[in-house]
């Protein structure tokens, strides 16, 4: 079975636009919904990619955006909600959870079955549970149920296609679900922000020291995806997707100052201080850098369990391979230490 249109939901973001990268060079049509074109500004220059703007959250509009695709490729996620006031919406959010990650899958399901579209392949993230402590958790762990009983070719569908016009008892998807640690590589938020706060601070209090991730590069990620797309063997399937190594928040942020060419000193907090720490980062205005449903998401190991088997033919890089060259680049001392580690010296 070969998918050859695929609409991405996502697709200008870090791991999207490798994703889409990917696909067109393959020569697949691509359709990229995205809330703004200029932030998908580099895909538009490729000669498969349509990128449409859209509010991808109107169903109507998503149930037109889908005509005449294959497959979709749903990666919208948001790590961080933020409350905002508004007079007419008390309620309102900035990366609303619910919205994003339980709600939207919803509609996509809907809109693939107003469509006819079987295949979809879903982004969740590793440590998604329905019952997590983290609100993030919790909402992807919701969305990828409900993509994975979409699969489902049951009485079980009905639950979440009754009011589908093209509604059909038994009515299957095809769905893969993509279950990743944290993921790294050039433009990636997480190595890169600690890269910027090495650069300037010479002591780093660090919540959470002892977390541990498995983190994954996203050209590994975006191929998992990729091979996914037409191979059967992958119908139905949840996957963990992790690097080759276990690493503590501790040692991932001593493996980027070392590459950085900086020394700050780190001091580990203890569980109240990362708490405390996490509130006052989530208060600060602007870009937040932790929240308290990060430091919740953190008490549980983000790594691979072998709960889920990984994906078909993966052969995951080293972060020390990969992340010298981008990381490397933000200072003249890091560049060195990244040629010396290409070097093999
Ligand atoms: N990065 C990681 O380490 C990591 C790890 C595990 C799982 N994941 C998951 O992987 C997916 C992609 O992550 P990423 O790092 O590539 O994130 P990203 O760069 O922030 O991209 C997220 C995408 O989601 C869309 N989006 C965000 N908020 C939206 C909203 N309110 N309404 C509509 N669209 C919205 C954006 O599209 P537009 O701005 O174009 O509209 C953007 O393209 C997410 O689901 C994330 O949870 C990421």
């Amino acid at each position: 079975m070969k998918f050859n249109r695929i609409c991405v939901l996502g697709g200008s973001g870090f791991v999207g636009s490798a994703i889409v990268q990917m696909l067109a060079a393959q020569g697949r049509e691509v359709r990229v919904l995205t809330r703004n074109r200029d932030r998908a500004k580099a895909l538009t220059v490729l000669p498969t990619v349509d990128v449409v703007e859209v509010d991808i959250h109107d169903q109507v509009e998503l149930n037109r955006q889908f005509a005449g695709m294959d497959a979709v490729i749903n990666l919208v996620g948001v790590l961080h909600e933020i409350r905002v006031s508004r007079v007419d919406k008390p309620s309102a959010r900035r990366g609303d959870f619910h919205e994003n990650h339980v709600e939207l899958p919803r509609k996509v399901l809907h809109a693939c079955a107003t469509n006819g579209i079987q295949r979809v392949l879903h982004m969740s993230a590793l440590g998604a549970d329905p019952t997590s402590r983290s609100a993030y958790q919790r909402s992807k762990g919701v969305g990828e149920a409900l993509m994975r009983e979409s699969g489902m070719p049951s009485s079980e569908n009905e639950r979440w296609y009754l009011d589908g016009p093209k509604f059909v008892h038994g009515y299957g998807m095809y769905t893969t679900i993509f279950r990743p640690s944290v993921i790294f590589g050039r433009g990636d938020s997480f190595l890169s922000m600690f890269a910027g706060l090495i650069k300037w601070l010479p002591v780093i209090p660090l919540a959470n020291a002892g977390a541990r991730f498995q983190p994954v590069w996203v050209d590994d990620v975006a191929r998992a995806f990729v091979n996914a797309l037409d191979e059967s063997v992958t119908f139905g399937m949840t996957y963990d997707v992790c690097g080759p190594k276990v690493y503590t928040l501790q040692e991932l942020v001593e493996f980027v100052a070392g590459t950085i060419g900086k020394h700050p000193r780190i001091i580990p907090l203890c569980a109240k201080l990362s708490y405390l720490q996490a509130w006052a980062l989530e208060l600060t205005p602007g870009k937040k850098l932790m929240t308290r449903d990060n430091y919740f998401a953190m008490q549980v190991d983000n790594v691979c369990s072998g709960q889920y088997p990984a994906p078909v033919d993966m052969q995951p890089a080293a972060l020390e391979a990969v992340a010298a060259e981008y990381l490397g680049g933000a200072t003249p001392r890091g560049r060195y230490t990244a040629f010396r580690h290409h070097a093999g010296r």
